[in-house]
């Protein structure tokens, strides 16, 4: 099959083109680069069914050919990371209700199925978990930037259900809780590349808030299990599921965690979250899934661990290390 696969340069969806590479699909990846990496797919490159374009999702035309011409389209290109999005607020709106606009647009004229990632944050500060999908969303005040991401998402979610309702366009949402491993950085406030870097490197590990704040981290390689799964099941169109994992860790855990496991001596700081993002910034206690509906349709069950996730970010870390060593 041809395969398109927006913001396949990124962290997601270059472990996404690997796999289905190895399935033999031929895969286009588009992506501006803009948080993505081409290290990220520099090794796919020279592959007889891998082609990179390196532009954005926002130009039409192009998306007109590129759409029309494939068979499935992973639409991972996103404004991502809490930072970015407290710092671009403009480019956040602008990137992801305009970029799946375009996409779900052309999908639609040419009846192609069509995966768009949403996010745990449109749960905002739901407080009843686990989060299902059928649960009303409370995020913040407009004034509040941090709250544009889940708002700008929850629009996406609306506009793929309306292409559903209205013409039956085979499209599927999924809502990804943290997913970490291998390729994240930790430039866009990303917790635990963030966490693991600073321990490898015997820095000390900062800590927004008092750390009982809690989160659960689903391993990529179960994410992209999953994410291939829903879009090949009928029965997933018109559907919005969650997919991530249900293993729940304060993040003072999983700064100790990190700690011991790359045997560290690191000290933990806790700075408050005006210092770190600015004034006026809200943060969820708890964000748990449900995974109960992804089950049910799909079979979807992840089976890594934080311990497994922990120790793949550490390895690649390592791997960077000693590769910037060599260079020097
Ligand atoms: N990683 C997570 O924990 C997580 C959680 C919830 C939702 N998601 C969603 O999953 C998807 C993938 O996220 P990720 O973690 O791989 O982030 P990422 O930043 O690594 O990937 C996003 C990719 O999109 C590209 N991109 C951004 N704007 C673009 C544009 N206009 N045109 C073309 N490419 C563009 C970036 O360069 C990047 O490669 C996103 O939709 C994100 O919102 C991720």
């Amino acid at each position: 099959m041809k395969i398109l696969i927006t913001g396949g340069a990124g962290f997601v969806g270059s472990h996404l083109a690997d796999k289905l590479i190895g399935q033999g699909h031929e895969i286009t990846v588009i992506d501006d680069l803009s948080t993505g990496r081409y290290q990220n797919v520099e090794h796919l490159e020279g592959h007889e069914n891998f082609r990179l374009i390196i532009d954005t999702v926002l130009n039409d035309k192009l998306m007109e050919e590129l759409i029309r011409e494939t068979d499935r389209v992973f639409h991972m290109a996103s404004a991502v990371g809490v930072r970015l999005i407290m710092e671009r607020p403009v480019k956040t709106i602008e990137t992801i209700f305009r970029g799946t606009d375009v996409v779900l647009g052309f999908c639609s004229r040419y009846r192609k199925r069509v995966l768009v990632p949403s996010t745990s944050e449109v749960y905002g500060k739901g407080a009843s978990v686990p989060f299902r999908e059928e649960d009303d969303l409370l995020t913040g005040s407009t004034d509040k930037h941090r709250w544009a991401y889940a708002c700008a998402k929850t629009l996406d979610e609306f506009l793929a259900l309306a292409h559903w309702k209205e013409t039956r366009l085979p499209v599927v949402v999924v809502r990804l809780f943290n997913t970490v491993g291998p390729r994240q950085t930790g430039q866009y406030g990303m917790v635990v590349p963030n966490f693991v870097k600073s321990a490898i490197k015997g820095e000390p590990l900062t800590v927004h808030g008092d750390g009982n704040q809690s989160r659960c981290f689903g391993h990529v390689l179960d994410i992209i299990e999953g994410l291939t799964a829903v879009i090949e099941n009928p029965d997933c169109f018109g559907q919005v599921i969650n997919l991530g994992n249900a293993e729940e860790v304060s993040i003072r855990s999983l700064a100790e965690k990190a700690i011991a496991m790359t045997g560290s001596d690191s000290e933990i700081r806790y700075i408050p979250y005006e210092e770190a993002y600015g004034e006026g910034f809200e943060d969820m206690q708890r964000r748990v899934p449900s995974l109960d509906k992804a089950k049910r349709l799909v079979g979807y069950q992840p089976t890594r661990t934080l311990e497994d996730i922990i120790n793949d970010v550490a390895d690649q870390f390592h791997r960077e290390i000693k590769a910037e060593a060599a260079m020097a």
